[in-house]
């Protein structure tokens, strides 16, 4: 048996520890070989692979990124896309591929596997842990942290200056990276893309909170959105799955409190620091186990499925049902941090 491995859409911290899970369990419980395909679904649309074996996932278990590199290609837009892939792993002798991904890379491997026949096995990554069928997408501990210890820092700057420190953090449709940050970073208002805000609330929090002789941290998503605007774009350029590239609410939103408060405010953006470098322990720990899994569920011909963690079991559920609706903040767990505003 030989399977194809390939990781797409944006990187985060823990892909590199599912390839050793899936590489190790593969080579040493059923004998499998393996084979890399470079920058996600570009590899095999180009017959772009590496070899990958146990002496090319050594060491990398800490690493951030991907070894394998990844890109945003969609080959169900690609004339031919689905026959090209499908030459390829013919090529390669490919007899399965395991996909690690979020919405879009897993999107195309349930067409792939649904409607095309092609023995696929889903792995789900996102920092902005937006997946409803898994409780966690690995990538999103880390960020979480990333952007907990910023707003830390953050904070003894802004009192020094008695300025309000506008923090911009991803999350394009959800608003769990600002949610978790926010609340473990003691922010003063948290805007997620899930709930329009009133910028003049956001106004009267910053007040309140320099009445208490405090700066204000506020934690802002950059998708979220005025109640009577739209969403702020850096350009209105798309990717291949259609997505415009978001950020500069952060800063749009400092100049708005500059301009109604009075008040001095400056914006962070967190961006890409949020994806790079090394994994958190609890994401190389689920990222580990969810290998392990994929490479059992290829082992069993389970194919069309995603392994997903339910409280601490990692189960199975279908690739379609995977990416068929996005995981948002609910509004009662957006409410509860309410508290802690102004
Ligand atoms: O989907 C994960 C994510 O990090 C989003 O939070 C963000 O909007 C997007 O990727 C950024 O993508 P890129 O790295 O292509 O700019």
């Amino acid at each position: 048996m030989r399977v194809g491995v390939l990781t797409g859409g944006g990187d985060c911290p823990g892909l590199n520890a599912v390839i050793r899970g899936v590489v190790r369990k593969g080579v040493q419980d059923y004998g499998y070989e393996f084979v890399g395909f470079k920058d996600g679904w570009r590899g095999p649309l180009e017959n772009d692979a590496m070899p990958l074996g146990i002496p090319q996932v050594r060491g990398i278990l800490p690493r951030g990124g991907t070894v394998l590199g990844s890109s945003r290609t969609n080959p169900l837009k690609v004339e031919g896309g689905v026959q090209r892939i499908k030459d390829s792993l013919a090529k390669f002798e490919v007899d399965a591929l395991i996909a690690i991904g979020g919405e879009d890379t897993l999107g195309v491997a349930a067409a792939l596997s649904d409607d095309n026949g092609i023995p696929c096995v889903g792995v789900p990554k996102t920092i902005d842990n937006d997946l409803s069928a898994t409780d966690y997408t690995f990538g999103f501990d880390t960020a979480v942290n990333i952007a907990t210890e910023a707003i830390d820092r953050l904070h003894t700057t802004a009192e020094s200056h008695m300025r309000v420190l506008v923090v911009e953090v991803m999350g394009r449709h959800a608003g769990w990276i600002a949610l978790h940050s926010g609340l473990a970073g003691g922010a003063n208002v948290i805007l997620i893309p899930e709930q329009r805000f009133d910028v003049d609330q956001v106004c009267a929090w910053v007040t309140s909170r320099f009445r208490a002789s405090y700066a204000p941290i506020v934690v802002v998503s950059e998708g979220a959105m005025p109640k009577d605007g739209d969403v702020v774009l850096k350009d209105d350029s798309l990717d291949a799955f259609g997505h415009v590239r978001l950020s500069g609410v952060g800063e749009w939103l400092a100049k708005e409190i500059e301009k109604r408060t009075g008040k001095e405010a400056r914006t962070t953006v967190l961006g890409h620091v949020q994806r790079g470098g090394t994994p958190s322990a609890f994401d190389r720990w689920l990222a580990t186990r969810f290998g392990l899994h994929a490479v059992d569920a290829v082992h069993d011909g389970d194919f069309g499925r995603m392994v997903a963690l339910r409280g601490t079991d990692i189960v199975r559920v279908p690739l379609a049902d995977a990416t068929a609706r996005l995981k948002t903040v609910d509004p009662g767990l957006y409410a509860e941090a309410g508290v802690f505003f102004g």
